[in-house]
């Protein structure tokens, strides 16, 4: 039995939600932990604090998926990938451009560390998008009629957001549906 969407609605959502924030804290904490303790060259303390970073990361993903946040049948999920890789080209440009900022205030190292995650922003866009090629049913590698970008992150949402929830968020950034502007 999967835990998809159980919490969804539920008294419990709010706390799972709490927890899940708290999770994917720890997460970046750890994940800091885990370079300054390389920068030490202490190797077995960074891959102990990196081992505990991932699974965090993956307690927190799991309680997100209990609240629904994520797609878990096949169309819903490749439809949801293939939005995702519209946002991870766009994290690509945002990102190259916080490196600019981040360059321009003097920080250069900084700045060339964050130019490194554009490029892996551009490989997330490349994989996601091989996968929903490869993956994704016909109904969904279709362009869909109506298709809304979040203007925050880039995700694409293609159908009928009209139907969708007034509370409906960007599943990717969490903004609500205010964001959304039809393409
Ligand atoms: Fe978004």
């Amino acid at each position: 039995m999967n835990s998809y969407s159980k919490a969804k609605g539920t008294e419990i959502e709010k706390t799972i939600k709490e927890q899940m924030q708290a999770e994917l804290s720890g997460a970046g904490m750890y994940f800091a932990l885990a370079r300054s303790a390389k920068e030490q060259n202490m190797d077995d303390a960074a891959d102990n604090f990196t081992k505990l970073a991932n699974e965090h990361a993956a307690q927190a993903s799991f309680y997100a998926e209990f609240c629904g946040r994520y797609p878990f049948k096949k169309e819903e999920l490749w439809q949801f990938v293939k939005g995702l890789s519209k946002a991870e080209e766009c994290g690509e440009k945002m990102i190259l451009e916080l490196s600019e900022k981040v360059k321009e205030s003097g920080f250069n190292e900084a700045a060339d560390k964050i130019k490194t995650f554009a490029s892996q922003h551009k490989h997330h866009a490349e994989v996601t998008s091989e996968l929903v090629k490869k993956y994704a049913p016909d109904s969904v590698k279709q362009n869909a009629k109506k298709c809304y970008v979040c203007s925050i992150c880039g995700f694409e949402y293609e159908g009928d957001m009209e139907s969708e929830p007034e509370n409906f968020t960007c599943p990717i950034c969490g903004m609500p549906k205010s964001v959304f502007k039809q393409k």
